[in-house]
């Protein structure tokens, strides 16, 4: 077993207009590394996250999530790999509007054999590792059974953000989750979701391009210094 949670080789990707927006030779996301992604708008941050989390299918080169290939010719098998490792939260948290806070939490466990057994090898029922979760992300234990669009953004910002590390994947990836937010509930934000992750040593990649957020993780990262697209050779 090697020791990555993500490995980028010979990485290249277009979109019909733009044309080439990535071309990324070698990148590795150790586990259980925390890492600050930061990059211009539009320079391809969340292009390079869809990859990573299987949604959008590599062209060329190769993306290894906990050492499976996110291959883009198996559909079934990058969606699996999602399920069980990656853990998203996104600018627009996607929470089921009509489910509840908790129900919304406990959704990725209904997609995963693997992450459900964590939950009951961590010896919590579902509904009780969702209120824990909850609970550490600082949602009040009387918003739990909320319907999600009845919740402020803040609120949905924690909800998503348990909703990612319940069952414990491997990987968390995280696009400008804390774009709504004022300083304060950032920062309290960012520093529960690093020690969750921690705890369940999974990998943080986190995308930003508020540089001054990147202090909190392990390791820095210009999206330029390690993208050659539009460089000339
Ligand atoms: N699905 C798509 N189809 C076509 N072009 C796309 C698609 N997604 C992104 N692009 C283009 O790719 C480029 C990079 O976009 P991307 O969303 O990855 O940037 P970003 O770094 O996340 O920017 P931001 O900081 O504004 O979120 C842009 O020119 C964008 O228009
Ligand atoms: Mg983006």
């Amino acid at each position: 077993m090697k020791n990555s949670a993500v490995s980028i080789s010979g990485l290249r990707h277009s979109w019909p207009g733009p044309g080439e927006i990535l071309a990324i030779d070698e990148f590795e996301i150790m586990r259980g590394e925390s890492v600050f992604l930061a990059g211009p708008s539009g320079s391809g941050k969340s292009t390079l996250l869809g990859l990573i989390a299987g949604v959008t299918p590599v062209q060329t080169g190769k993306i290894e999530v906990l050492d499976q290939a996110m291959d883009p010719a198996k559909p079934q098998a990058r969606d699996r790999l999602r399920a069980d490792q990656v853990g998203m939260v996104f600018q627009l948290f996607n929470l089921v509007p009509y489910l509840t806070a908790a129900e919304n939490v406990r959704l990725p466990l209904a997609f995963s054999a693997q992450r459900r057994a964590d939950v009951s090898a961590s010896g919590l029922a579902p509904k009780d590792e969702a209120t824990r979760l909850l609970g550490a992300l600082g949602l009040a234990s009387n918003i739990h059974d909320q319907r999600a669009a009845e919740l402020s953004v803040g609120q949905q910002q924690r909800v998503a953000a348990a909703r990612a590390l319940i069952g414990a994947p491997g990987l968390i990836v995280a696009d400008e989750p804390t774009s709504a937010l004022d300083e304060d509930s950032r920062d309290t934000f960012l520093d529960l979701l690093s020690n969750e992750a921690r705890r369940n040593e999974a990998a943080l990649l986190f995308v930003s391009h508020e540089q001054s957020l990147a202090s909190r993780f392990e390791r820095f990262v210009d999206l330029q210094s390690i993208n050659r697209a539009g460089v000339p050779a």
